[in-house]
């Protein structure tokens, strides 16, 4: 195995922290699921604009491969590696105090988070039968849910293509086809073995087997970020009664993208910022201050459209899931003031 042939153009922070030398000790590595750097790499390798540029295997990925993996942990998460993460999934901690006039600049609100069965590989190195049995096992974990969580589980494989691109185009349904999903191992057997679950209202939904086993997830119209994260809170804890989730003490919750460890959520809002939208800086310089992530409103690597963005906590380790909302909620406020002064 060769070390890879980088170019100018590949920016990822695995291509800044696997040298020559660490390549050289890790390539002879493997995971007990088979897993290798050369797989962890292949996505960052073949996706030159990659950011981040590395994926596990599986939990073991994480300890394996450690001297590149801890570099791009540390850095993406401002996350010192000698502190332990820590969870607070208490709602009455949040202070985003619910004002009607957020209403008028956010759209949506959307929280999820990355779940992996404790006893399977990630997604990059899962069989196409573990896949199938995970799909099994959460959909018919989901069927006993009541009340307002009730819904109904639709397997990619059986779904109609004009029913798949509707609920893609409503915000509810991952796409096909991401390359840097699929130079990650992530999109082999499609579409088998995944699938959605949600409720009647499409408040509350469940992806099987897209990036993670689970991405767990509470949305809906408006800015109430508080109600949002009940719900999801709820949800989470429903499933953890029954799935036994990969966990460490120092990584958080395991993902297969280190982008995700810690509390594996993600707090956004679609949020129109018309007048900012002009000045790329300043909103980039308070997204910066608040550890923002601005996205365009069709998902990862999509654009902008009509002033409109996607704005979401970035750090998800070493902070708890009320943090996270919490980074989310002051930079909104202070985005909305900014918007208002323009
Ligand atoms: P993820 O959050 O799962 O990592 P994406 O950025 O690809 O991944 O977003 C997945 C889908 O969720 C996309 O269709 C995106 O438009 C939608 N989405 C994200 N945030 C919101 C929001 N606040 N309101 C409505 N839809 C949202
Ligand atoms: N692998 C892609 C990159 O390196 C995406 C990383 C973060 N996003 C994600 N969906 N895991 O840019």
């Amino acid at each position: 195995m060769e070390y890879p042939s980088f170019t100018q153009k590949h920016k990822s922070l695995m291509r800044k922290y696997l040298t020559n030398d660490i390549f050289k000790k890790l390539k002879t590595k493997i995971t007990k699921n088979g897993f290798t750097i050369e797989q962890a790499i292949n996505s960052g390798v073949k996706n030159p604009d990659s950011n981040i540029g590395i994926y596990a295997g599986d939990k073991e990925s994480y300890k394996i491969f450690s001297i590149v993996f801890d570099k791009v942990i540390e850095e993406y998460h401002d996350f010192d590696k000698d502190r332990k993460h820590l969870s607070n999934l208490n709602s009455e901690d949040l202070n985003t105090p619910y004002l009607e006039e957020l209403d008028n600049y956010i759209v949506s609100t959307r929280i999820r988070v990355g779940r992996n069965f404790d006893n399977m590989p990630l997604g990059p190195a899962i069989s196409k039968e573990q896949r199938d049995e995970i799909q099994s096992i959460v959909s018919n974990t989901l069927s006993s849910f009541e009340g307002s969580l009730k819904g109904k589980y639709f397997s990619l494989e059986g779904m109609k293509e004009e029913d798949r691109l509707s609920l893609i185009d409503d915000h509810f349904l991952f796409k096909a086809g991401d390359s840097y999903l699929e130079e990650a191992g992530l999109n082999r057997d499609w579409p088998s073995g995944r699938g959605i679950f949600h409720n009647n209202e499409k408040t509350f939904l469940v992806w099987v087997n897209e990036e993670d086993h689970l991405r767990i997830i509470s949305m809906q119209k408006g800015g109430n970020i508080k109600e949002v994260f009940q719900r999801l809170i709820v949800a989470i804890q429903n499933l953890e009664e029954k799935i036994e989730f990969s966990y460490d003490e120092h990584l958080g919750y395991i993902t297969s993208c280190p982008t995700n460890l810690g509390t594996a959520m993600r707090a956004s809002v679609h949020i129109k910022l018309p007048k900012l939208s002009l000045n790329m800086k300043l909103l980039e310089e308070i997204a910066n201050k608040h550890y923002l992530q601005i996205r365009g409103i069709n998902g990862e690597h999509s654009n902008s459209e009509n002033g409109i963005f996607d704005i979401s906590n970035k750090r998800r380790l070493g902070v708890t899931e009320v943090q996270c909302v919490q980074d989310m909620y002051d930079g909104v406020i202070e985005l909305i003031k900014c918007e208002k002064d323009l």
